[in-house]
């Protein structure tokens, strides 16, 4: 295995979408960011240089970040913020992992613009589990606001209403036909007749789950969040934020252009951008102007052509790649995730009241010092270790409101090292039922269940999958209903739980585990480096 050496330098530049420009921040002055390469097994330096006006955190999404928190990036969970001027190596190793994850800030809502690809090819001389593609290419969906994102969030957080919907969604960095203006600047995938192509879909958008299809062709799947399935073909994969997904596309048509769509999926009563992203596929020697094959995106509310894509996705539990499901449960934990709404006298727009996310009725408040740091140093006062194992109280969770105010703190569930943990993630109806994609730091989990309405452990448990249940760092709990995961705490640190909508972060819906060195010599945190940003 190699050290691979990258630097990332955060700087300003403008970019012109949707007919209007802005000064966005890049890595590099890229947008989206510079795709990194490695290998499993591989050690991975970036050094990165803030040289804007803006606080800055870099998050390695998926990577497990064996004993080394100190480089897993969330600002004020394992880090304090990279100020302007100032300079941290993000160093880890992707003890075995491949496949294809992203990376992004993770401070505020910066990573809007701060993102990009990190593709793990397997080892030197280990094949893919599936037929080898000719070619690879990189499919990154954003979305794009027209005024500067950090501004539209603090406009939210001082008015207590949600923040405006984005203005396009985006494939690597465009929006397509949406707008008049973008059409020209539509990003095109060039594939040659008869070709296999593996295509790395990673979804960056803030808030949005989005539906993906190409016209005229099927997608066979064959991994997500960097861990193999059972492959599969369907029409249109549905993606959250924070989650990736590879797909072969066989390029099986002899010439032509084919539309690529890319649009916001969400079977809730809530207001969401309903504007599709386009990009063409376009097979060599196809004449610029020959028209494009078209296909209608899915309707926003398509739940059965989502359940279809999540029921198929199964563990490819191979010989070489086993899914080691934990049989047995240390800790058993149910989550209520939902929103609120909490009292707010300065909020004026709200009417003096302002809306709240909340896990098991836990608002959760940033701390000022970085929760790792707290925990290594055994400062005191930072975080308390009292995060309930189950809401407060029993209610029918995806009924009609019982409790709209929530308490808060900044609260973590300890666990043992290597103990086996089971949360089940049930969403609320507290404001409105909603899919949450629920992000765990540290761990790939199993989703070894998932069901629509309150989730009954005595029925439910008995239909959990524990042989081959998908393997992921994110999951989309669904509408009105509940998925379980489970994992081993075998990473020593803390790890940040929370939904990867930025907005319900940003309302409060997230919470931490504080995982404890183990006895053997490799079960420990290593001693945080000496550039860790200090608070
Ligand atoms: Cu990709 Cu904590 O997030």
């Amino acid at each position: 295995c190699r050290v691979r050496h990258y630097k990332f330098h955060v700087v300003a530049k403008n970019y012109t979408r949707l007919c209007s420009s802005k000064s966005i921040v890049t890595i590099n002055g890229k947008f989206p960011g510079p795709t990194l390469y490695a290998r499993e097994d591989d050690t991975v330096l970036v050094k990165v240089v803030n040289q804007v006006n803006h606080n800055v955190t870099i998050h390695w999404h998926g990577v497990r970040q064996l004993r080394t928190g100190w480089s897993d990036g969330p600002a004020y969970i394992t880090q304090c913020p990279i100020l302007p001027g100032q300079t941290y190596i993000y160093n880890f190793t992707l003890t075995g992992q491949r496949g294809t994850l992203l990376w992004h800030a993770h401070v505020n809502w910066l990573r809007s613009t701060v993102h990009g690809a990190l593709v793990i090819l397997p080892k030197r001389g280990v094949p893919y589990p599936f037929p080898k593609p000719d070619d690879e290419l990189v499919v990154i969906l954003g979305e794009w606001w027209i005024s500067d994102t950090e501004a539209v969030i603090n406009e939210a957080l001082k008015s207590g209403l949600a923040p405006n919907v984005s203005d396009a969604h985006t494939i690597n960095g465009h929006p397509g036909s949406v707008a008049n203006c973008s059409i020209q600047d539509a990003y095109n995938l060039p594939v040659d007749s008869g070709k296999t192509y593996l295509l790395r879909i990673i979804n960056a958008a803030l808030n949005e789950e989005l539906f993906f299809k190409i016209a005229g062709h099927k997608l066979t799947v064959v991994e997500v969040d960097a861990t193999y399935v059972k492959p599969f073909k369907i029409d249109t994969i549905v993606i959250a934020p924070g989650q990736t997904t590879n797909v072969l596309l066989s390029a099986d048509q002899k010439s032509g252009k084919y539309l690529v769509a890319a649009s916001p999926f969400n079977d809730a009563p809530v207001t969401v951008d309903n504007l599709t992203a386009t990009a063409t596929l376009h097979y060599t020697g196809t004449l610029a102007n020959s028209p494009t094959i078209l296909t209608n995106p899915p309707p926003k509310n398509a739940t059965q052509i989502a359940n279809k894509f999540a029921n198929s996705l199964k563990a490819l539990n191979s010989k070489q790649y086993p899914a080691n499901v934990p049989q047995t449960i240390d800790h058993s934990l149910f989550f209520t995730i939902g929103l609120g709404i909490n009292p707010c006298p300065s909020c004026k727009a709200g009417n003096g009241s302002r809306a709240v996310a909340a896990i098991n009725n836990v608002t959760f408040v940033m701390p000022t010092t970085a929760l790792l740091q707290a925990h290594y140093f055994n400062i005191k006062g930072v975080f308390t270790t009292d995060f309930p194992s189950k809401p407060s109280h029993v209610y029918n969770y995806t009924g009609s409101p019982s409790n709209l105010n929530t308490t808060s703190g900044t609260k973590v569930y300890r666990l043992p090292y290597n103990a086996t943990v089971q949360v089940v993630l049930q969403d609320t109806g507290v404001i409105a039922p909603e899919s949450h994609p629920v992000h765990l730091h540290g761990f790939n989990f199993f989703v070894v269940g998932k069901g629509i309405g309150n989730y009954n452990a005595t029925t439910d448990q008995s239909n959990f999958n524990l042989v081959d249940p998908v393997e992921r760092n994110t999951i989309a709990v669904p509408t009105g209903g509940w998925v379980a995961i489970r994992f081993r705490a075998d990473n020593p640190g803390v790890w940040f739980l929370h939904c990867h909508f930025e907005v319900h972060t940003t309302w409060g819906l997230k919470m931490a585990f504080l995982v404890d060195n183990g006895k053997g010599p490799n079960e420990s945190l290593i001693p945080p480096p000496k550039d860790l940003p200090k608070c």
